[in-house]
């Protein structure tokens, strides 16, 4: 499947020493499980948890639910072990944490040199000396595995000393620039967690807000979280009749060989039916699964 058609509405962490919550993330309704090895794992269960994750992969059943694990960093006492761990199992993804620049993203690829060739590199996004390197981390997609970002915003919070408000307005540059570098180079990307797994209410709006910068979906820590995520980032019945009458228009014989036409009183331009065509499909592959 062409990955940027692929939906990646909703990503759900859960620490990979929990064996109840692994069993769980089998049966939820989320496109992708991030299995993690990395903060959520206490330094005592690291190797349990390393061992847990590679098995779990190795059971499968996660049916057509993305799998990642999330790596502790190459800078850490576990990073060399959970990276040659997880490029001998199957899991879809390896996702790697504080990413500063290229040069990071080079040492995780040689690091999984024996992996699988479908095995795809995911960076976290979330330290304060990767805002200004972010085309650069972009631009190694071209000649790695790398395939997607997610927005670490606890780290990141955690690094700028800001705070971490329902409104994130100390973040909205930082996200803004992460999509775009993204953008630029064919990269998927995802928005950070929200924190407040009890606040429904709370959660879709900062869900909304992410849409509304041009995130593919967002990560999550609870499974209250996922089906309001799905909702928030699943093409809109309106966006659909628009995108289906947009189109029919341009199929229309007399439409033919027009770069801009008429739908329902509104300006089709054909970056809008690029646009209603991918929607269209990503829509029909989500069909396809829920
Ligand atoms: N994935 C799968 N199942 C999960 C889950 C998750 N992330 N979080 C909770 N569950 C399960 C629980 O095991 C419980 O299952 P049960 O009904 O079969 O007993 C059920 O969902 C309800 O859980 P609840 O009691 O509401 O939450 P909790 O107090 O057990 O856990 C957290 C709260 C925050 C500790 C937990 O949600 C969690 O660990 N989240 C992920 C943290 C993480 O991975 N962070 C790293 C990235 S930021
Ligand atoms: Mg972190």
């Amino acid at each position: 499947m062409d990955s940027n058609l692929r939906p990646r509405r909703s990503a759900l962490y859960l620490p990979a020493s929990n064996a109840k919550a692994i069993a769980k993330a089998r049966t939820l309704p989320c496109d992708m499980v991030i299995l993690d090895l990395e903060d959520a794992v206490a330094p005592e269960m690291k190797d349990a948890a390393r061992g847990a994750a590679v098995a779990a992969v190795a059971e499968g059943g996660f049916g057509h639910r993305e799998i990642a694990i999330r790596a502790n960093g190459l800078d850490t006492p576990w990073g060399a072990a959970d990276l040659a761990a997880i490029a001998g199992s199957h899991a879809d993804a390896v996702l790697v944490p504080k990413v500063d620049g290229p040069e990071d993203i080079q040492g995780y690829q040689d690091a999984l040199g024996s992996a699988p060739p479908a095995m795809q590199l995911w960076a976290m996004i979330e330290t304060c000396a990767s805002v200004a390197n972010l085309p650069a981390i972009a631009a190694t997609a071209s000649s790695t595995r790398l395939s997607l970002w997610i927005m670490g915003t606890n780290d990141l919070a955690k690094e700028m000393r800001a705070q971490l408000t329902p409104c994130r307005t100390p973040f909205l540059p930082f996200l803004s620039v992460a999509v775009a570098a993204a953008r630029s180079q064919g990269i998927a990307i995802l928005d950070g967690v929200c924190n407040e797994f009890r606040d429904l209410e709370a959660f879709e709006t900062e869900a909304r807000q992410g849409l509304m910068f041009g995130f593919d979906g967002k990560s999550l820590i609870h499974p209250a979280q996922i089906e309001p995520c799905n909702a928030v980032f699943s093409p809109s019945e309106t966006e659909l009749t628009w995108a289906r009458a947009v189109i029919d228009a341009f199929a229309l014989p007399e439409n033919a060989g027009k770069g801009a036409i008429k739908v329902e009183g509104r300006m089709a331009e054909l970056l809008h039916l690029e646009q209603a065509q991918r929607l269209v499909t990503v829509a029909e592959r989500i069909a396809a699964h829920d």
